[in-house]
């Protein structure tokens, strides 16, 4: 891998703690990090060096996967590390930093290659591309990439206007939105499992299809993230972007060469196709809802408009559910349903896919469900399929079973999302990072939700705490003969 310098803006906030500093590590015992790397976190208080690494060893220990920290690979790593205090608005900060990138180029005697990754606020995004571009940052000998946290936009028109703004300073080749469910293992295995089963392939599409169900439940509340969350509410927070990605990969036509620009060609046709809400749509296709108090897990919790930071008379929604169709040749007829939310009964990313059941009839006394595939995504990452068999021992009724397709778990786990991420950007390869095409055309199918969420034409359903959403969500299935699956 080349060398090459890695600017971390943010570096003393939560997700470089939490996620990005272990996600190092784990490359660099992995041995996939660059042999001659220069990382250079900033941020606004006052931190030498020595200081900056003891934080980033904090991190790695409490947070990392591995175990592997013997003072000397751990010495190594820390050696990586360099601090620059920045105030993104001043130009002299800038000039500071560009003078520390420059000096340890020389030093470690680096290609100037540039990656800047902006972990801070969305306000700072602009300025800070901005700033890398006017101070001489962005004027490399060799490649500069940026990569970027959500949200990409609160709306459409701050969407474009921040991508516009972005472009003065980065081609999009070199611009990796972040959105980390792309880099979970089983969003990644989905282009491969229809890929690489012609039996899946076969049965992928309207043809035998009945519909397709997507959840990303959650047990957590809105945590202390109310100053984000209650001005970006679910449909900006999960479905904007990641149910939006993962309906992108699961109805994707088979990509002809498996690489970053098939791909993205057939995710974007997804959405191309992808029926446009009405505004009479939006009152039929989505719900809205809201948590109240309830048990989760056995413990009592209080409502979202009792959680500290929201305002008590806030109509934001941490439950989101719709209606999807895909008017094209594969899916035209077969809804998509999605769902998301705050203080569910569960945590539980998966997509259920519903076969069509022609057999039904056959047998009588038995109880024939459709076949179903299920893909766990998180907190476990399987495969499952649900068939009908006959049951000896129950007078030889046909009753589902279940097939599971789990992998063994290695000791350390598998690579995180962010690990995965990074790698990636490392080289070059932006298969699972959003292009701006795909958030452009994202958030154009979001705008009348947002829209109808802020007129208040759509009505907002509580739903207790430790449920599985509003009636409402049921209902939504209901009309068309199906039910949610695997609601426990
Ligand atoms: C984040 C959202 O993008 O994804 C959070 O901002 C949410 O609100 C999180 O909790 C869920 O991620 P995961 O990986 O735990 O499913």
């Amino acid at each position: 891998m080349e060398s090459m310098t890695f600017v971390l803006f943010g570096a003393t906030g939560d997700l470089a703690k939490r996620k990005i500093f272990p996600a190092l590590y784990n490359l660099y015992v992995d041995q996939k990090l660059p042999k001659s790397i220069s990382i250079i976190g900033l941020g606004r208080g006052d931190l030498s060096h020595r200081e900056f690494q003891e934080k980033v060893k904090e991190s790695v220990l409490d947070f990392s996967r591995r175990l592997e920290h013997d003072a000397a690979s751990m010495g190594e790593f820390l050696d990586d590390f360099r601090y620059s205090k920045l105030d993104v608005n001043r130009k002299e900060d800038f000039q500071a930093l560009l003078q520390l990138v420059k000096q340890r180029e020389e030093e470690l005697n680096l290609e100037e290659n540039r990656m800047f990754y902006l972990s801070v606020a969305p306000e700072f995004f602009d300025t800070i591309a901005l700033n890398i571009k006017n101070s001489g940052l962005g004027q490399t000998k060799g490649w500069k990439r940026l990569i970027i946290e959500k949200p990409f936009g609160h709306d459409l028109q701050s969407a474009r206007e921040l991508n516009e703004k972005l472009s003065r300073a980065f081609a999009e080749e070199e611009i990796y939105r972040i959105d980390h469910y792309l880099g979970k293992p089983m969003v990644q295995n989905l282009e491969a499992l229809s890929y690489a089963n012609p039996i899946l392939q076969s049965l992928w599409s309207k043809k035998h299809i009945a519909n397709v169900q997507i959840t990303a439940s959650e047990t957590v509340g809105v945590e202390k993230r109310a100053g984000y969350y209650d001005h970006a509410g679910a449909i900006r927070d999960m479905v904007q972007n990641h149910l939006l990605q993962i309906l992108m990969m699961t109805a994707m036509d088979t990509p002809e060469k498996i690489n970053a620009a098939e791909i993205r060609k057939m995710k974007q046709k997804v959405m191309e196709s992808l029926r446009p809400l009405k505004e009479e749509d939006v009152q039929n296709d989505i719900v809205r809802g809201q948590y109240i108090s309830g048990e989760v897990n056995g413990q009592y919790v209080p409502g979202y408009l009792g959680e500290p930071g929201v305002n008590p008379s806030s109509t934001t929604d941490t439950f989101v559910a719709a209606r999807l169709w895909i008017d094209n040749p594969s899916w035209a007829g077969v809804p998509f349903y999605i769902r998301t939310g705050k203080r569910m009964k569960e945590k539980s990313t998966r997509i259920v896919i519903e076969f069509k059941n022609n057999a039904n009839h056959q047998y009588k006394n038995s109880q024939m469900d459709p076949n179903l595939l299920v893909i766990e995504i998180n907190p476990n990452e399987n495969i499952s399929f649900q068939l009908n068999s006959k049951n000896p021992l129950n007078n030889g009724k046909v009753e589902p079973v279940k097939i599971d397709f789990s992998k063994e778990q290695t000791e350390f786990g598998v690579p995180e999302a962010y690990e995965r991420l990074i790698y990636d950007a490392f080289n070059g390869d932006s298969t699972f990072f959003a292009h701006w095409t795909e958030v452009e055309l994202s958030w154009e199918w979001v705008q009348p939700i947002l829209n109808a969420f802020e007129d208040n034409r759509v009505p907002l359903y509580e739903y207790n705490s430790g449920s599985y959403g509003p009636v409402a969500a049921d209902l939504l299935l209901l009309e068309n003969g199906f039910k949610w699956w695997l609601n426990e």
